[in-house]
């Protein structure tokens, strides 16, 4: 399985914030956003990565995170020349994907709950049967800012709206989706909406209605923040603090989950934490990890 991570956009509902950095880059508490989603990827023991983002931004995606090694994962980088939709990033990637079932992942989406990681290993060996695909809901009391999906009586989803006005059900479509590779296919021949741009919700109304998608909920015990606008991006900050400090524990912390998934060794985490000495992230790092 390969995975494609979205940190292109124009972040346009955070100017000015947007016009100087790419929304991804953002901090979000002690990290930046863009280690969250990917932290996913490597939970979910996905290991090939392109980082798609804008021509201006990708260079610093690439200093960042480099070439994955200190993640154990392999990571390519991908220019979205305009933003033309979630979707177009199938395109972008037909090459890296080739022959290969596929994952997306939106870079400011964040998700926090127990036992993810064994959840997303299913959704990847039943992805790699080929037949079907995977999206999440997730319940919010503004459905109209997502995808929302519109259940029958029996509650099996029956479509998907993008951004409604009049939401039929409060379920979101989260920004992590899993699919069978001729997702490239679709792609390449959904038109663009309104708005101009190929929507990913296009791409799951198509999988919907040849009884192709799967769309699993988490629960309330789980936690899946966006982090758009300068509240949600605040309160995304404020909810990490608050687990991290309580706990004792990083979430998205990169060096960590490649460690637990056997991908880095001890030493080379130890290597990273000398790198960022004296801060909180690399003294986590050194207490935990070192002798
Ligand atoms: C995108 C998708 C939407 C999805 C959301 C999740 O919207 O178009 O279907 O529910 O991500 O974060 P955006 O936030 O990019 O406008």
């Amino acid at each position: 399985m390969k995975a494609l991570l979205l940190a292109g956009g124009n972040g346009s509902r955070l100017l000015p914030i947007t016009l100087g950095v790419s929304k991804q880059l953002l901090p979000v508490y002690d990290k930046p956003m863009i280690y969250y989603p990917l932290s996913v990827l490597i939970l979910a023991g996905i290991r090939e990565i392109m980082i798609i983002s804008t021509p201006q931004d990708i260079g610093r995606y690439q200093h960042l995170l480099g070439d994955g090694s200190r993640f154990g994962v392999s990571l390519l980088y991908k220019i979205q020349e305009e933003p033309k939709g979630i979707a177009e990033a199938f395109i972008l990637g037909k090459d890296f994907i080739g022959e290969a079932p596929v994952c997306l992942i939106l870079g400011d989406n964040i998700f926090y709950g127990l036992d993810f990681s064994e959840k997303l290993e299913k959704v990847v060996e039943r992805t790699k049967l080929g037949e079907k695909g995977t999206i999440f809901g997730y319940t919010v009391n503004n459905p109209e800012r997502y995808g929302v999906i519109e259940f029958d009586h029996d509650g099996i989803a029956r479509s998907i709206e993008e951004k409604p006005k009049n939401p039929k059900s409060n379920c979101a479509v989260v920004g992590l989706y899993f699919y069978p590779n001729e997702v490239v296919d679709i792609a390449k021949k959904v038109k663009p909406s309104k708005r101009g741009e190929i929507e990913i919700s296009a791409i799951n109304n198509h999988f919907l209605k040849a009884r192709r998608l799967l769309v699993e909920t988490l629960d309330k015990g789980f936690t899946w923040l966006d982090t758009g606008t300068p509240e949600s991006l605040l309160e995304a900050g404020q909810f990490i603090e608050t687990i991290e400090k309580r706990q004792g524990i990083k979430v998205g912390c990169l060096e960590e989950v490649a460690f637990q998934k056997g991908y880095i060794t001890k030493v080379q985490i130890l290597n990273c934490a000398s790198q960022i000495k004296g801060t909180s992230y690399g003294q986590y790092l050194e207490k935990k990890y070192g002798k």
